[in-house]
């Protein structure tokens, strides 16, 4: 037994808080330390929330003690550090999700975890990939290490939450559970010996399959060559920000990337060979041609019946409607009413300082990038073509054919006004996680646009279908 890593059921307070009438009441176990050689101290530390009545035996909402499911949602968002949440109050003043799960009788479970732009003392970028899936690795590792010691909580039940690349880090750990390609790294950071496989993953417009996200970006939105930017503007008073939205017309330059970049998707897509499970294959004829946009206009058409069976009217004119039945939706009409909103290219900047060239950064290099295109095509050469080991091990669609322990359920939304990344790399992880023996939960939900946990009442409804 590593003496560090055991977990002290003596370290709590007990808290109540009452949000929108509902009081909660839970032991907080804060600040414990999940590795035994943190690179961050500060931030590689975890937070853990019980519900008072199971030290008083008795059941919430169906769940005992020793069922409860741990819920783990990560605040990962832009690949920046994750920071530890405490029940109450979304940003937009919203009951958040680790308030609710406490009143559903689960354990929360709240990680901090490296994120880019984070550097030591020395100056050295300690959270470029894959230090963060590495961290919620090793948060599952410590779970299931103090296994006996926790008060509370099922650790054959944990439930991983994310957004945005916190949902691209969520699908991940769903994704690659007891894979050998992150044992070094987790035995650098004296991660507990212990399984590190969850058995639920809750992803929201997961940025992810970073690598190919360029490619189906320029596909989907092929031929539109405006982008519909958000751009943080200050307040007046400088101390906040709105966002705006700004319309940018691409340049003759990046009109061509767009056309060189786009050509490399329908080969990648036929390259995952995915199949449901009567081994009909989702592949594409051509670019707009194939049982893949069949596929894609399905979950469009789901998304948009939903919305026409609660609101009896849908504004959007890429639908064919009869009797309130969609029958038909032109897919490049669709796109074109959904906007691109990013500039070519999405993920891999030409100039090399997107998010995600900071991701794949090194130690002492901040921006690298992660694709032959953008290397190619970049005229100052600065940054390095990042190692495609370390690209892949952050990509879920890497693991999900391989011999890692995959979670049993996935739940994926992806808005369908959602453009901060395409559409088909939600669809192409939730096809190829259902080909995989993995239950899948996919859809596209009406009016949505880059966010997470809206549908809070949906998502514990899920989690307490899986685990009851
Ligand atoms: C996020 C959004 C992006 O558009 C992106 O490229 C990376 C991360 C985010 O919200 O986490």
């Amino acid at each position: 037994m590593v003496e560090t890593l055991l977990f002290n059921e003596k370290n709590c307070t007990e808290e109540s808080i009452t949000v929108g009438g509902k009081c909660i009441k839970y032991r907080s176990y804060e600040n414990i330390n999940y590795i035994e050689n943190p690179v961050a101290k500060e931030h590689q530390i975890l937070n853990i929330y019980i519900p008072v009545s199971y030290y008083e035996e008795k059941e919430i909402n169906g769940y005992q003690k020793n069922t409860a499911p741990i819920f783990m949602p990560n605040q990962v968002g832009g690949y920046m550090p994750g920071h530890i949440v405490k029940p109450g109050l979304d940003q937009s003043g919203k009951i958040n999700a680790t308030f609710v799960a406490l009143a559903k009788g689960m354990v929360v479970v709240s990680p901090g975890v490296r994120g880019r732009h984070m550097q030591n003392e020395e100056g050295k970028y300690i959270g470029i990939a894959p230090a963060a899936i590495v961290d919620l690795k090793a948060v599952v590792r410590y779970l299931r290490y103090n296994k006996d010691r926790l008060p509370a909580g099922d650790v054959e039940k944990i439930i991983s939450n994310g957004t945005s690349a916190g949902g691209a880090l969520s699908a991940l750990l769903g994704a690659s559970g007891n894979h050998s390609d992150y044992e070094s790294y987790l035995e650098e950071l004296g991660a507990a010996k212990a399984r590190d496989d969850i058995f639920a993953a809750s992803c929201y417009c997961p940025i992810t399959n970073l690598e190919n996200a360029d490619s189906a970006y320029e596909w989907e939105f092929q031929d539109d060559f405006e982008c519909n930017i958000e751009r943080r503007q200050a307040t007046k008073d400088g101390k906040d920000f709105t966002l705006v939205s700004v319309k940018e017309l691409m340049s003759d330059i990046q009109k061509n990337y767009s056309k060189e970049i786009k050509k490399d998707f329908p080969q990648y897509l036929n390259s995952l060979d995915l199949k449901n499970s009567n081994g009909n294959v989702f592949s594409l004829v051509t670019e707009r041609e194939g049982s893949f946009i069949d596929y894609l206009k399905e979950k469009i058409i789901e998304s948009g019946q939903k919305e026409l069976n609660i609101t009896d009217h849908i504004e959007c004119d890429a639908f064919t409607i009869e009797r309130n039945i969609i029958t038909d939706v032109d897919l490049n009409a669709f796109i074109k009413f959904r906007t691109r909103k990013k500039s070519v290219p999405a993920f891999d900047g030409i100039n090399n300082i997107t998010p995600e060239n900071e991701l794949f950064g090194t130690e002492d290099c901040e921006y690298a990038h992660f694709t032959r295109f953008a290397a190619d095509n970049d005229p100052n050469r600065k940054g390095y073509l990042a190692d495609k080991k370390r690209v892949g091990i952050m990509n879920p669609m890497e693991y999900i054919h391989s011999e890692s322990d995959k979670a049993l359920y996935y739940r994926i939304r992806h808005g369908a006004m959602d453009r901060d990344t395409s559409l088909a790399i939600s669809a192409m992880l939730a096809l190829g996680l259902s080909m995989n023996n993995v239950k899948v939960d996919y859809q596209l939900p009406w009016g949505i646009s880059h966010a997470g946990d809206y549908d809070i009442d949906e998502l514990f409804g899920w989690i307490e279908s899986i685990t009851k």
